[in-house]
């Protein structure tokens, strides 16, 4: 049964979807079967793959039960993607106020969970509705963050979230798995990246993972020319730091 792994800041550009690709194409490099799950409307992961978010269904289709899941997943070089497209927007407020609303990823993932070894889930930048079907459908949540001013921002609200989850028992397996440093090579030297990391520790301890990530244009290009980083730089320190992190994630 695939461990379901989701990718979440409320903050926009703290590279979840960097991360949920590369982590998902780590993990594919490495043998294991994966699904990703594209929540953002913003269809960043899903354009990434060369897929358009234009097309009739997506995600929000199945959650909405107009399909099944099976029709908006594709298979893309070795790893299939569950695609987000713009009317994801609009149908916040039809998704939530359905009957299983915030349950319903975790219910249509069941049908096809036993396929995979790993489901990874990238977030949009907010906690609304689609961030918290992504936390219910989960067994481990993943922080990416960014040192620079204002990375706290919205952070407490997150962990307050997660709590708040398995507390009422709306997921009680929900573990934080872990919180990462991504584009970290800019900041890592400042005095203010330097504090933000030590404060991390001092509130999360070892749940600040190992690895982070550092700042590496192949990340940045890959996305753009439909590759993953380890089929367009293999050799990248961008591929190098994600294959550690998801190494990392395997083991914890
Ligand atoms: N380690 C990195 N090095 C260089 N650029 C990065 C790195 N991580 C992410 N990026 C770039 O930063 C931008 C934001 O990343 P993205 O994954 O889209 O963030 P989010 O999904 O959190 O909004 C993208 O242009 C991406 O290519
Ligand atoms: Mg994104």
């Amino acid at each position: 049964m695939a461990k379901v792994l989701s990718i979440v800041n409320a903050k926009g550009g703290v590279a979840k979807t960097t991360s949920t690709q590369s982590i998902g194409f780590a993990l594919k490099e490495m043998g294991k079967k994966v699904l990703l799950v594209d929540l953002d409307a913003q269809a960043n992961l899903t354009t990434s793959v060369g897929i358009s978010p234009k097309e009739d269904l997506n995600i929000s289709d199945a959650l909405l039960d107009n399909c099944k899941i099976t029709d908006v997943i594709k298979w893309v070089n070795g790893v299939d993607i569950a695609y987000s497209g713009h009317s994801l927007i609009s149908r916040e407020n039809a998704v939530a106020h359905s009957v299983a609303g915030a349950a319903k990823l975790r219910s249509i993932l069941k049908k096809v969970k036993e396929k995979y070894d790993f489901v990874i889930i990238d977030c949009p930048p907010s906690l609304g509705i689609y961030t918290v079907n992504a936390l219910i459908a989960s067994d481990k949540v993943y922080i990416p963050m960014v040192a620079e001013p204002f990375a706290w921002n919205g952070l407490d609200k997150m962990l307050e979230t997660i709590d708040i989850i398995v507390e009422e028992e709306l997921n009680p397996k929900l573990e934080l798995g872990g919180l990462f440093f991504t584009n970290h090579s800019k900041n890592a030297q400042t005095i203010l990246g330097k504090t933000i990391v030590q404060e991390a520790q001092q509130q999360l301890g070892d749940k600040v993972m190992k690895t982070s990530i550092r700042t590496n244009v192949a990340l940045h290009e890959c996305l753009v020319m439909n590759q993953d980083v380890f089929s367009y730089a293999p050799d990248s320190n961008g591929a190098k730091d994600y294959k550690e992190l998801t190494e990392e994630i395997i083991n914890s």
